[in-house]
């Protein structure tokens, strides 16, 4: 059996990462393609150095463009390896462009998909992560999916329950494995050299950062917040908008906003470790964040991961700079409700995922369930 594995963004090294390793360790024949959606040092080699993954086999070097362009010249370049190298199965994550050209191009070459991370729906067609996980979904055999709630959205798509497989999220595995490693390496800490307590933010979603009105109200906000620490390891695509709407400079002169690259995971996962309480739009940080026990702040008004809602550990705060100030007050004044916040059960599995993922993709090869007939 040989399999693909298709990545392009952060994220996906990151998630992608115990499942290959899996795959090496039971000497399963498999392939790395990266996209090249993202390229600078922080946002891609820096997480092969910390995961130690090998480099992929392809890089398509996509680089960054309009949806379209960017969508069509991966389709393009992962075509041509799906073609050479034939593989059994097709592995995408989550919800990116590279999910959206790999399942589709391995769909129309009769290759079997299986989408780790399947079934998630904010039902905001207006992120273009929704469309690309929807139209993923279409093209997948084997869905692998983070918990019950997930696995109930596909069945309501009508979904066979057969080709279902409810298995956590890897982020979970490869928090667990990486935490022991980062807390023997990282210098993250003394090199941020802060006194008091950490409030971690991240922020990229395209709704919040290239919105003008919605990013200067989370400044506004952010230039409010009184007694912690504000810790930003912006990403590019933030950095961009908040130069070009003239918002940098004010967060820059906060002298409780310390903004920074963004980190290795090792880093990053040590920095959230230390946290007092984590604000995000990100996805994969919502789920760090409760396999972490900290509690969360989202900057959104949705969210595909409802889970971390229910569960008590995330609340919605959307990009109104009230609602954040005052949630942020409300956590922080209520110790009650911190700690709560802090023991909010994970329901993203416990960290056997990737093994559970590799069992179900070789039973199906097993049992010629990956070869896709008329
Ligand atoms: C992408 C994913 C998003 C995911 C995020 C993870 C899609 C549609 N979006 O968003 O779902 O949450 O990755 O971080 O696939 N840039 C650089 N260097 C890089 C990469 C990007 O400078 O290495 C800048 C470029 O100006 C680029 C912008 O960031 O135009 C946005 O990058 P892009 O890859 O298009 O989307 P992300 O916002 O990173
Ligand atoms: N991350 C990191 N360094 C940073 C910011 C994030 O290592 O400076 C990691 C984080 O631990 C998580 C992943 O990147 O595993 C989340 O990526 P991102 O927020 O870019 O994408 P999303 O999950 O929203 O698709």
């Amino acid at each position: 059996m040989k399999i693909a594995f298709i990545i392009g963004t952060r994220p996906e090294i990151i998630k992608m990462s115990p499942l290959i390793d899996e795959v090496d360790k039971r000497g399963i024949d498999y392939i790395l393609i990266h996209t090249g959606q993202h390229y600078d040092h922080e946002m891609s080699q820096q997480f092969f150095l910390d995961l130690e993954l090998s480099q992929p086999h392809y890089n398509i070097g996509v680089g960054s463009d309009s949806h379209g362009k960017q969508t069509a010249v991966m389709m393009e370049g992962i075509e041509k390896v799906l073609l050479s190298e034939k593989p059994d199965i097709v592995l995408v994550q989550g919800d990116t462009n590279a999910v959206l050209a790999g399942a589709l191009v391995a769909a129309k070459l009769h290759i079997a998909v299986g989408h780790v991370e399947a079934g998630l729906r904010s039902y905001d067609k207006t992120m273009p992560e929704e469309i690309n996980r929807m139209v993923a979904d279409v093209c997948t055999n084997l869905f692998f999916v983070p918990t019950e709630e997930t696995a109930i959205n596909l069945l309501f798509e009508g979904i066979s329950p057969t080709n279902i497989f409810i298995t956590g999220n890897t982020v979970v595995d490869a928090c667990y494995r990486n935490l022991k490693i980062a807390g023997k390496t990282s210098q993250i800490m003394p090199q941020l050299e802060l006194d008091g307590d950490i409030l971690l933010l991240t922020l990229h979603r395209a709704e919040n950062v290239d919105d003008r009105e919605r990013l200067e109200n989370i400044v506004e906000a952010l230039l409010k917040v009184e007694g912690l620490n504000i810790v930003f390891p912006v990403h590019p695509r933030t950095m961009k908008t908040l130069k070009e709407f003239g918002m940098f400079s004010q967060l820059e002169k906060a002298p409780h906003i310390k903004m920074i690259k963004p980190i290795g995971y090792l880093d990053f996962l040590i920095l959230q470790s230390n946290s007092k309480l984590i604000m995000t739009d990100s996805g994969g940080i919502q789920e760090e964040a409760i396999t972490l026990d900290i509690p969360c702040l989202t900057l959104r008004y949705n969210t595909e991961r409802p889970e971390t809602v229910h569960a008590g550990g995330n609340i919605l705060v959307g990009s109104d700079t009230e609602k954040i100030t005052e949630t942020v007050s409300m956590i922080l004044g209520d110790e009650g409700l911190y700690q709560r916040m802090k023991e909010a059960p994970n329901p993203y599995g416990d960290g056997t995922t990737s093994k559970q993922i590799v069992d179900a993709i070789q039973n199906a090869h097993d049992q010629g369930k990956l070869e896709i007939k008329p």
